[in-house]
């Protein structure tokens, strides 16, 4: 036993039932509610117009058919592994399975960027949203001091310069406030959350169905603008990056899978709560991103609400559909930050649970079910960088920390292909090998997309996951000492190691 020790999936789904603490009452349509709603967000209202401002034009389109078609594969990876071992924590868990403890550590620890980071990258895209909407319909003008990171960084660049700011208040009270709601309880959390997405679907599909009648095709042209002569300044390479970079507009789908113990049928609810999501996510982006781009020059999308000035661009024709773009944002966005808060204390309770973690991590709380401690240390945490950090920062940081989650998702799926065919798979990954070889070739070229910053950003932090492995986990881990064992035998179809 060590740090490549692996767990058996009859340990693993052993475990999940010791663990009835948490409430089974979420079904398929749920998943893929909740999936929409991590999905939609800052990336679609918020990052699409960086992206195509800088980086790809209105071939941002292209982008977002590139990096729908590494989810597509990474997708149905997660919905084989999630079916399989359905319990909670996600790529940690299949990562324990099939990598060893070491692995699954670094994995777990990387989708903190993922769930926490991005909690907090999709709370500073909500307070842009609502500060602008405060000023244009309340008049109430908050001070720039108290609405914007008080740190940035140059594009490309490394060091970090004070830029005369504060906090960003509107962040922090908004994480505030959705963790509150989450220790209360998933159920309540699930109801606000199906209200929400619906407003959501129906905004983008509003901006979609009007703007249409307004766009003006020589906007589209040149669709693919020459490449400046440096990588990733429009042309294909542009095409690259961008698509890395609103990567994080799809992140979200696999957050579904972090809520394998709180689902009725998990082996049939979470491949159609993963893919569903994912394929209305994915139409609903080519058609917003052809309408954006279509209705104003790309150059001039580089705002904070790149949505909100498309549609201005249409004139007085389409002004009553400025507020509710801005309302849907606000809630839409806050849906997102909901479902990212959620999914990382559940991630802390698996980590918790295998000794990983200080055993407090995946204390449940008596009335609510909820593992409130691991909620209250997630908001804080995502309170403080939302507080601190700029959007375009933390956007990419996520996405490069999730490409490489969902690199370890299909390579585990690769493995257990070879490894273990006999093992029951409720959801067959189709075309195996080749979707998760794709899974891999594709979202390991995203990330190429992404810069040197970024790249070394993910290593620094990594670097520092290892260090507390070796400092913590590697001594106090249960596996490792004989004491993660199943209640009752392995039934003989799953057990022994992968
Ligand atoms: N996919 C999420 C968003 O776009 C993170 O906000």
């Amino acid at each position: 036993m060590g740090i490549w020790s692996k767990k058996s999936i009859a340990q693993l789904r052993g475990e999940e039932g010791q663990t009835h603490e948490l409430h089974r009452t979420l079904s398929g349509v749920h998943l893929m509610l909740l999936g929409v709603g991590a999905i939609i967000g800052a990336g679609i209202f918020v990052v699409t117009g960086t992206a195509a401002a800088q980086h790809a034009g209105p071939a941002i389109v292209l982008s977002f058919v590139l990096a729908g078609v590494g989810c597509l594969f990474a997708g149905l990876c997660y919905a084989e592994f999630a079916a399989m071992i359905p319990v909670a924590g996600s790529a940690y868990t299949y990562g324990y399975a099939t990598l060893g403890e070491l692995v699954a550590w670094l994995i777990g620890w990387d989708l903190m960027l993922e769930y926490l980071f991005a909690s907090s990258a999709v709370a500073v895209g909500w307070s842009g949203y609502f500060t602008a909407f405060l000023r244009d319909y309340l008049h109430l003008q908050l001070p720039p001091e108290l609405t914007s990171a008080p740190f940035d960084v140059e594009p490309g660049g490394h060091l970090f310069h004070a830029t005369g700011a504060i906090i960003n208040l509107p962040a922090v009270l908004l994480v505030a406030l959705l963790t509150g709601v989450l220790v209360i309880g998933i159920r309540e959390s699930a109801r606000i959350n199906n209200i929400i997405v619906f407003l959501k679907v129906g905004v983008v599909l509003l901006v979609v169905g009007f703007g249409a009648f307004y766009v003006e095709p020589a906007n589209w042209t040149p669709f693919l603008p020459e490449n400046t002569g440096k990588f990733g300044q429009f042309g294909w390479s542009g095409v690259l990056s961008g698509a890395g970079i609103i990567f994080f507009a799809y992140i979200g789908f696999d957050a579904v899978s972090t809520t394998a113990q709180e689902t009725r049928n998990p082996q049939k609810d979470l491949p159609v709560g993963i893919l569903g999501s994912l394929a209305i996510c994915t139409l609903l982006y080519v058609l917003m991103s052809l309408v954006l781009t279509g209705l104003t020059p790309y150059h001039t999308l580089n705002v904070a609400e790149p949505v909100y000035v498309a549609i201005a661009r249409a004139g007085p024709a389409l002004s009553w559909l400025r507020p509710i773009v801005s309302l849907g944002a606000i809630a839409g966005l806050a849906s997102v930050v909901l479902v990212m808060l959620m999914g990382q204390p559940r991630i802390f309770y698996a980590m918790a649970r295998d000794g990983l973690l200080p055993h407090f991590f995946g204390r449940v709380h008596p009335r609510f079910h909820t593992p409130y401690i691991a909620t209250l240390i997630t908001g804080v945490v995502s309170m403080a960088v939302a507080g601190l950090f700029p959007i375009g920062l933390l956007g990419e940081l996520v996405s490069i920390g999730t490409l490489f989650a969902f690199i370890v998702v299909c390579g585990g799926i690769l493995l257990l292909h070879y490894r273990r065919p006999d093992l029951p798979r409720p959801f067959r990954t189709p075309f195996k090998p080749v979707v998760p070889i794709l899974g891999v070739l594709t979202c390991g070229t995203l990330m190429v997309g992404l810069g040197v910053a970024t790249w070394l950003r993910l290593l620094g932090w990594m670097a520092l996951g290892l260090l507390i492995y070796f400092g913590y986990g590697h001594k106090h881990s249960r596996l490792a000492r004989g004491e993660t064992t199943p209640s009752e035998p392995p039934p003989a179809d799953l057990g022994g190691p992968l």
